[in-house]
C-alpha cells in the first residue's frame, strides 16, 4: 500500500466474523458444506405488517427524498410509547429519542461525541468488541472489568470504586448480556446509578436482548434520577428480526442526545421514510409477537443445550438472549476449539475470545437457524465427539 491508513484505523483490528466470513466463503465455494451458528442475525422474517407498510410506503411519492436527522416525530413518538409500555420509562418523543440507523452505529457516535485523546472507558470483559473499537477510534482508552461467572457476570462495582478511577469518563453495559445471557436486576442497576454519579461517569446501556428469553426486561432509564448519568441504546434488529433493516434508538436526556445529534448529523443524513414508517408498525406489535418469537427460540435453544452437552461444555439454563454460552472443558481454549470443530465437522460458533480474555474458555452457539439445521448440526457434533 503506497499510502499510509491513519493511526486510528492502523490500531483497531477487523471485526473477527467480517475475518472468519471471508474463510468460511472460500471453504464454501471449495464445496464445503458450512452451518453457521456463529452469529446472531435472526433468520425469522419481521411481521407481517412490518413487511405490508415498507411495501405500501415504497410506493408513496414523498419517500425516497433526505429525510430529518433526528427521525420521523411517529417514530419517535412510537419509541417512546413502547419504552412507556415495555419498561415503564417516560420519554419525551420530541428530545429524548434519537433514532439511529442501528444500534451497532450508535456506539461509534455516543464514542465519538463523549470521549477526548486519552479519556479513559470501562469495557466490559467478556462483551461486545464493539465498544472497545469506538472508544479506540475516538482517541479514549479501553480499560476492560471483569465479568464473572461466580458474580452472575456482573461487575463489581465495589472493586471498580477501590480501582484508580482518574480520567474515567464512561462506562459500556449491556444486560441481557452479550455473550453470557446474564440478567441485571433493579438493585443491581440502582447501585450502578449511584456508582455512576459518585464518580462523574456517563454509563452506556445497550439493551438490545430485552425482549429475547427474558420476562424480566428492565431499562436502566427506569431508575429515578438515571436520565442524569445514563443513556440507553435499543434495536429492532433482534426482537423484530429486522437486523439488516439498521433501526436502532438512543435514550435518555435532551443535553445528552443534543451532543450526539452534533455528531451523527454530520454522518448520515436520515433514515430511509419506508422503513421508519415500518418500524413504527413494529414498535406497536402487541404482546402475542413476543410471546410467538420466544416460544420458536425456546424449541431451539432445547437443541443447542444438547449440542452442548455433547461438547461437555457447561451452561446455565435460566439465561437469557440469543444464544447460548457455554464453558468448555478444562484445558480447552475457545480459538483453537472452534477452528477444529469448524474443520472436521463444518460447524461454526463463535469462539469466547473474540469478547475478551474473559471468555477465552466458553463458546457461543446462536439460535438463530431453524430447528433443522440445529438437528443437521447436532448430529455432526455428536457423529464427530463419538469419533474422538
Ligand atoms: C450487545 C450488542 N449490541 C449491539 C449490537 C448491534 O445491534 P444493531 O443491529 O442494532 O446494530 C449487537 C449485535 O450483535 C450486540 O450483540
Amino acid at each position: 500500500m503506497i499510502i499510509k491508513p491513519s493511526n486510528r484505523i492502523a490500531d483497531v483490528q477487523s471485526y473477527y466474523f467480517a475475518r472468519k466470513l471471508k474463510e468460511i466463503a472460500v471453504l464454501q465455494d471449495n464445496g464445503r458444506k458450512i452451518i453457521n451458528l456463529g452469529i446472531g442475525s435472526p433468520d425469522l422474517p419481521p411481521a407481517p405488517e412490518v413487511l405490508d407498510e415498507l411495501q405500501k410506503a415504497s410506493m408513496e411519492p414523498d419517500v425516497n427524498r433526505y429525510q430529518s436527522y433526528r427521525g420521523l416525530p411517529a417514530l419517535r413518538q412510537a419509541f417512546a410509547e413502547w419504552y412507556d409500555r415495555k419498561f415503564q420509562v417516560t420519554l419525551d418523543p420530541l428530545t429524548e429519542v434519537l433514532p439511529l440507523i442501528g444500534s451497532k452505529e450508535g456506539i461509534v457516535h455516543i464514542s465519538m461525541s463523549f470521549i477526548n485523546e486519552g479519556d479513559k472507558v470501562l469495557i466490559p470483559n467478556p462483551g461486545y468488541p464493539a465498544y472497545a473499537t469506538a472508544t479506540q477510534l475516538a482517541g479514549g482508552i479501553p480499560i476492560s472489568y471483569d465479568l464473572q461467572e461466580k458474580n452472575h457476570w456482573l461487575p463489581d462495582l465495589i472493586k471498580l470504586a477501590d480501582q484508580d478511577l482518574t480520567n474515567v469518563k464512561m462506562m459500556w453495559l449491556n444486560y441481557p448480556n452479550m455473550p453470557t445471557g446474564a440478567r441485571a436486576t433493579k438493585d443491581f442497576f440502582q447501585q450502578l446509578i449511584s456508582f455512576a454519579r459518585e464518580h462523574s461517569i456517563l454509563l452506556c446501556h445497550d439493551n438490545p436482548y430485552a425482549f429475547i428469553l427474558n420476562e424480566n426486561y428492565l431499562s436502566l432509564l427506569s431508575i429515578p434520577g438515571a436520565k442524569d448519568v445514563a443513556l440507553e441504546l435499543n434495536s429492532l434488529s433482534k426482537c423484530f428480526n429486522m437486523a439488516g433493516w439498521r433501526v436502532g434508538a438512543l435514550l435518555g436526556a435532551e443535553t445528552y442526545l443534543n451532543e450526539v445529534m452534533k455528531f451523527k448529523s454530520n454522518m448520515d443524513s436520515g433514515m430511509y421514510k419506508g422503513i421508519q414508517l415500518a418500524a413504527i408498525k413494529a414498535l406497536q406489535l402487541s404482546d402475542e409477537w413476543y410471546i410467538e418469537l420466544n416460544k420458536t427460540y425456546q424449541e431451539r435453544r432445547v437443541l443447542v443445550w444438547k449440542m452442548m452437552d455433547a461438547l461437555s461444555c457447561t451452561y446455565n439454563d435460566q439465561a437469557g438472549g440469543l444464544f447460548v454460552w457455554g464453558k468448555l472443558p478444562k484445558t480447552m481454549k475457545s480459538e483453537g476449539f472452534v477452528d477444529r470443530l469448524l474443520k472436521e465437522t463444518g460447524v461454526f460458533i463463535a469462539p469466547g475470545f473474540i469478547f475478551g480474555s474473559g471468555g477465552s474458555d466458553y463458546i457461543r452457539i446462536a439460535l438463530c437457524s431453524p430447528l433443522k439445521t440445529l438437528q443437521n448440526a447436532l448430529d455432526l457434533i455428536i457423529e464427530w465427539k463419538n469419533k474422538g
